[in-house]
Formats: structure tokens, sequence, C-alpha cells
């Protein structure tokens, strides 16, 4: 993910880069010559962007500049006026990042944020995130090590709601009038970054990035 949005921003035409769920991210602050000039907008949960800033504070003493913080709860408020009142511009060419978050909604709140990306998103805008498989998510799949993920994550009272067909994907992205442009699965990551890593990549992670036709 981070490779795929320095290469766009590095092209110097993206306008607003908008990070649903950003929890920590910490790409503003890792690849800020990158950022230079582009406005960006992290949507969260007040509880999160509150620890957040208190953790920039103590570890930084400021706040990036080009971040607006705009605090939502994406189960009952429309990012689009949140975005608004923060400044966020419908006709620009943007870079959406989905990271760690659609597995947790509902079907209906993910198709509402694809939706709300391609309406308010001009032309070649992306959108980049990752997902889980059906089969992972609704426990019909044996696939190595979800059952253990899965039965840890209800444990802990947020467990996995949403996930894709592999054969659907396509067709799942194309339904918002987006193209699917570039897709890395699990061994694809694993080839490239884990070689020599002890760390494990889960067999049902994939990553994707769809543009705005
Ligand atoms: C697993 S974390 C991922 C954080 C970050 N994107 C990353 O990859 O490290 C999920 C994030 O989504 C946020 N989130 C989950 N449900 C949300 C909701 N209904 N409204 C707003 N934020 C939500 C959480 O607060 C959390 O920061």
């Amino acid at each position: 993910m981070d490779e795929w949005l320095v290469e766009s921003l590095k092209k110097r035409d993206i306008e607003q880069v908008v990070m649903l769920g950003a929890g920590h991210d910490s790409r503003v602050l890792r690849f800020s010559e990158c950022f230079e000039g582009v406005k960006v907008f992290e949507l969260d949960h007040p509880a999160t962007q509150k620890r957040k800033k208190e953790l920039l504070i103590s570890n930084f003493k400021k706040i990036p500049e080009n971040v607006n913080y705009v605090s939502i709860d994406l189960s009952y408020q429309k990012p689009l006026d949140e975005l608004v009142k923060a400044g966020f511009d419908s006709n620009k060419k943007n870079i959406f990042i989905l990271e760690g978050l659609i597995y947790y909604l509902p079907e209906e709140e993910v198709r509402k944020i694809f939706e709300f990306v391609k309406q308010n998103s001009c032309v070649d805008s992306e959108i980049i995130f990752d997902y889980f498989s059906k089969d992972l998510v609704d426990g019909t799949g044996d696939i190595n090590g979800s059952f253990a993920i899965r039965s840890s994550v209800e444990k802990s009272g947020e467990p996995f709601l949403f996930g894709i067909e592999e054969s659907k994907l396509e067709c799942f992205i194309e339904s918002f009038n987006m193209t699917l442009s570039k897709r890395s699965d699990h061994q694809v990551l694993k080839n490239k970054y884990f070689q020599d890593r002890k760390s494990k990549v889960f067999s049902f992670a994939e990553i994707c990035l769809a543009k705005c036709k």
C-alpha cells in the first residue's frame, strides 16, 4: 500500500488524500515530502483521534499541519457532511485509503463508502484497500489460520462482517464504475516483503487499488 501511495503521490497531481478509519496511520509522517501540497483528511472515531493527537504531541511536540482530523462514527454519520465541513472539495483528484476497515463493517456501509468515493472524486482518483475473502468472514472456508483469527475478533466484540468472493472482486469494483488497477494477494506480499523475515502473512490478506472511471 505504501508503495502504491508513494508512486501515485510522486506524480504530483493528487490534491487530497482521505484516510477512513485512519487509526494510528503514520504515512503523513513517514512520507512527508510526498505529501507536500496535499490536503489530508483522517477520519476516525473521536476517541481514537484524541489518543492519536496526544501521542503526536508527546512524541513529536506537534500535530502535522496539513492533516484535517475529522471525527466521525461511520455507522451513522455521513462522511461527506463531515468532510465538507473540514474543507474537502468533491471535484478534485483524490486517493482514499481504507486499511484494516472494511471487513469490520456491514456490507451496506461498505457499499455506501465506495459509492461516496465515486460520487465525490474526479476521474483517475484512487481507492486503496485491503479485504478478506468471503469464506473467511462467514467461516465456510478452510483457510490456514482463519479459524483462530475469526474467533479472536469475535471474542473482542469486533467480528468480521464483510468479505468479497475472490471471483467477484472485479464485479464488485465495476459496480461502482471503477476499474481494478492493482492487486496483491498474500503470496505476492510474502515473496516481495517477507522472504527473510519470520513475520507471518495471513493466507487470506489481499490488497487492491481501484481507479474511478
Ligand atoms: C484495525 S484499525 C485500522 C487502523 C489503520 N487504518 C491501520 O491500518 O493501522 C480500524 C480503525 O477503524 C476505526 N473505525 C472502526 N469502525 C469505525 C466507525 N464506525 N467509525 C469510524 N471509525 C471506525 C477504528 O477506530 C480504527 O482506528
